[in-house]
């Protein structure tokens, strides 16, 4: 006889069954009505479907053949080679996976190369805060994101996590830069290939016995949670800056939003799911993304890991309990509890105290003489952080996965 798992309950139907499994599994089920409407997005228009029960369906037959057809190490081995946006497909693809990959890097027609250019303004000017909030505010809360922990724990990916942040960084350093998703940059070629990512991972995941037996769901990384994941990256990013006060002009905010929603097309989240102002990303974000934050076993073991990436550095002795104290303090003290994350007596008050004024100077709102020392320390610190993260990032390339973790 099978074993009685939360997921076989699930399929087995009855009501009873399902009732006993939703109250082991409460919090990763906290997930509301879809009420959010098509009307604020970047499309202006849509059915309204829950985005729940929409995937991708150009991309995930494609490459469940290519997986399934063995030919994905030879895509893997071409696209190696396929780097920059502007640059022609690498000849010798499969033509059914040529044909979309021709369509997947076109732009959106409402894609505004003026908003783009002021957006690489925005990411030079704060590419400080940028680079910080990346790493420890979305990095960390996609550890409490209960789909997606399991989902990256239980993938190939989840086996190796200082490959996997390199790799998840280059995106972020990608839509930053300078050329992003001008010929010369890399973000389109980036967010393609992710596509392509995502599509096997919905086709290997459900084959993992350690996944389905934990997973509510059968097909992973539904268009509902690739927005969950989105809003964890530049609605969270955009929260935190405000709630910091770092002054923003209104034109570059709508320039760094439109970045992403770029992005998000060229993931393949469709058009009506993606939020056309920050009011409209703030109220989805209500909706999907703050009632589902919760704790699971994998989140806290990836999150242990992130912690820990450090570690060869300086054994742990400064990078871990300085990590620890920016997560604390950057997602609250509930979400650091989850995490196991310990309190730290010296960076925590440091960083209540003086994290305000610190972002006073370096925005010129408080004068440099009042500013003790310690606020240069942060500065040099973040530097250094960020400069380790981003040329981890640069060599690294994004491939097709053909199986879960062993
Ligand atoms: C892979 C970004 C949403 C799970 C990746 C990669 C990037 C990325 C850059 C390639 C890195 C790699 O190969 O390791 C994003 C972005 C998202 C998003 C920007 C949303 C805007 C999601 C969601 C889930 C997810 C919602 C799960 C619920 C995964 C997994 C991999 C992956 C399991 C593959 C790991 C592996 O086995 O190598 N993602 N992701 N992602 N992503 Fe996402």
């Amino acid at each position: 006889m099978e074993p009685v798992t939360r997921r076989n309950m699930l399929r087995a139907g009855g009501a009873l069954g399902a009732l006993g499994a939703l109250s082991v599994a409460a919090p990763a089920h906290a997930q509301s009505m879809w009420t959010w409407s098509a009307k604020g997005s970047v499309a202006g228009t849509g059915a309204g479907a829950d985005p729940r029960w929409v995937w991708d369906s150009e991309a995930d037959p494609l490459v469940a053949s290519l997986i399934e057809r063995g030919d994905v190490p030879m895509v893997n081995q071409l696209l190696r080679t396929w780097t920059k946006n502007g640059q022609p497909l690498p000849a010798g693809l499969p033509a059914d996976l040529r044909d979309f990959m021709e369509r997947a890097r076109q732009l959106p027609a409402w894609a505004d190369q003026r908003k783009l250019a002021l957006a690489v303004d925005f990411n030079e000017k704060r590419g400080l805060y940028l680079g910080v909030l990346y790493g420890l505010a979305s990095g960390m809360m996609s550890t409490v994101i209960p789909k997606e922990a399991r989902a990256v724990y239980y993938s190939q990916g989840g086996a190796d996590m200082k490959d996997r942040i390199s790799k998840t960084a280059k995106l972020g350093y990608d839509i930053g830069s300078v050329n992003a998703y001008l010929p010369t940059g890399e973000m389109i070629v980036t967010a393609v290939k992710t596509r392509l990512v995502h599509a096997a991972v919905r086709h290997l995941l459900p084959q993992s016995p350690y996944w389905a037996d934990v997973a509510d769901e059968d097909i992973p990384i539904s268009q509902r949670d690739m927005m969950v994941t989105w809003h964890s990256l530049p609605t969270t990013v955009m929260r935190k800056l405000t709630d910091w006060e770092v002054p923003i002009p209104d034109d570059e905010s709508a320039a760094f939003l439109h970045s992403w929603q770029v992005g998000a097309h060229l993931l393949g989240i469709r058009d009506e799911y993606i939020p056309a102002s920050w009011s409209e990303a703030n109220s989805q974000a209500e909706q999907v993304l703050d009632p589902i934050l919760a704790a699971t076993p994998e989140g806290v073991k990836l999150a242990d890991i992130l912690l820990k990436l450090g570690t060869p550095i300086d054994a742990g002795l400064l990078s871990k309990p300085i990590l620890g104290a920016f997560t604390r303090f950057m997602l609250g003290d509930q979400i650091a509890g989850w995490l196991k994350i310990p309190r730290e007596p010296v960076w925590d008050p440091l960083l209540r105290a003086a994290w305000g004024p610190f972002i006073a100077v370096r925005e010129g709102l408080l004068p440099f003489p009042l500013a003790p020392k310690a606020y240069w320390l942060f500065d040099e610190f973040l530097r250094k952080a960020a400069l380790l993260f981003l040329s981890e990032a640069r060599p690294i390339s994004i491939e097709i996965p053909v199986t879960n973790r062993p």
